[in-house]
């Protein structure tokens, strides 16, 4: 099994379940209120390990007792923590997350330690990257870590996935050029771009104007409906799974991110990680929390067995070429 490093947060999650998203000054009742592990890297890690890979962890955590509870959760999901950094003054990363009924999200983060992993931490890590075949990152701990991290991935000749979330207002094009994987979704896509992505064929124009920057293959993550995979061979839609219930989406996209690294460090073919992506993120919409709802191997692989009577999950083979 190749190798995967995930560098990000790590944030312990105040879970406010609420009937709808309070408004502007009004005060309202939390149904249910849970304290999970989180944070963009470490679900990500997590999503990594339980999903078979054999995955490292770079990242930051206090010296506290939500720092010890993301350590255990990343351990328990046979993650390497070796190299996460127990930050002497911060404390551990914090986020509250309001989910409603309908398992929308939304999320207000507090850094904390998670800054810790800056330029200097991750050069101090090269040599994880060097031993790593696969390496996944996102954007929520210091960007100048983060670019520093994909540079020497990619000079090193690692497949480099980039989850650019929470979105910047841009990344720089020395980043895009070769990169090879870009995984926006749909308000990520539209604010890297500044170009609607209402419909599929927005999504497939401001996925197009990455590929124009250099990066090799964009798979915008676009709930309901799948992802769509933007490459040299044109455009192609990799239906979600039907019939799931959706209860809380916290940590959804991390998932898919882990099951497309994983997938491609077991040798799948790209459409194949994107199945595995899309089948195990899909479980993870059906259970609360951000680690705790993130599935096995096995739960996504049974998942696309069950799912393979035509009609379930049939993956559109629906080409289009690139415009211009
Ligand atoms: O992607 C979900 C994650 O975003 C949460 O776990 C929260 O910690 C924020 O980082």
């Amino acid at each position: 099994m190749k190798k995967i490093a995930v560098l990000g947060s790590s944030n312990m999650d105040f879970v406010f379940t609420v009937e709808e998203m309070p408004r502007t000054g009004e005060t309202i009742k939390s149904l249910e209120f849970h304290k999970v592990p989180g944070g963009k890297g470490a679900n990500q890690a997590c999503a990594c390990g339980k999903l078979g890979g054999d995955c490292i962890f770079l990242s930051a955590v206090g010296k506290d007792d939500s720092g010890e509870i993301l350590l255990d959760s990343l351990k328990r999901a046979g993650v390497c923590t070796e190299k996460v950094l127990r930050a002497e003054k911060d404390t551990t990363g914090m986020a509250a997350i309001m989910v409603n009924a309908k398992g929308d999200n939304s999320i207000v983060i507090v850094p904390g330690a998670n800054k810790a992993c800056g330029k200097s931490y991750v050069e101090d890590n090269t040599e994880v990257i060097k031993e790593a075949d696969v390496v996944l990152t996102q954007l929520e701990t210091p960007e100048e870590g983060v670019y520093q991290f994909i540079e020497a991935a990619k000079a090193a000749g690692k497949t480099v996935i980039l989850n650019p979330a929470p979105a910047p207002e841009g990344i720089p094009e020395e980043i895009l050029q070769g990169l090879d994987y870009l995984t926006p979704n749909e308000t990520e896509l539209n604010k890297l771009t500044g170009m609607p992505v209402e419909t599929l064929e927005e999504l497939e124009k401001a996925s197009e104007t990455l590929l124009k920057k250099g990066v090799k293959n964009v798979i915008v993550t676009i709930g309901k409906r799948g992802a769509l995979l933007s490459n040299e061979a044109g455009n192609r839609i990799c239906p979600a799974f039907t019939g799931i219930k959706a209860v809380d989406t916290t940590a959804a996209g991390d998932t898919f991110n882990a099951g497309l690294a994983v997938g491609l460090a077991e040798g799948r073919p790209l459409t194949e990680a994107i199945l595995f992506a899309n089948a195990a993120a899909a479980i993870s919409v059906t259970r609360k929390g951000a680690q705790t709802s993130i599935p096995t191997k096995e739960e996504a692989d049974e998942l696309i067995s069950a799912g393979n009577e035509p009609g379930s999950r049939a993956c559109t083979d629906i080409w289009r070429l690139p415009q211009g």
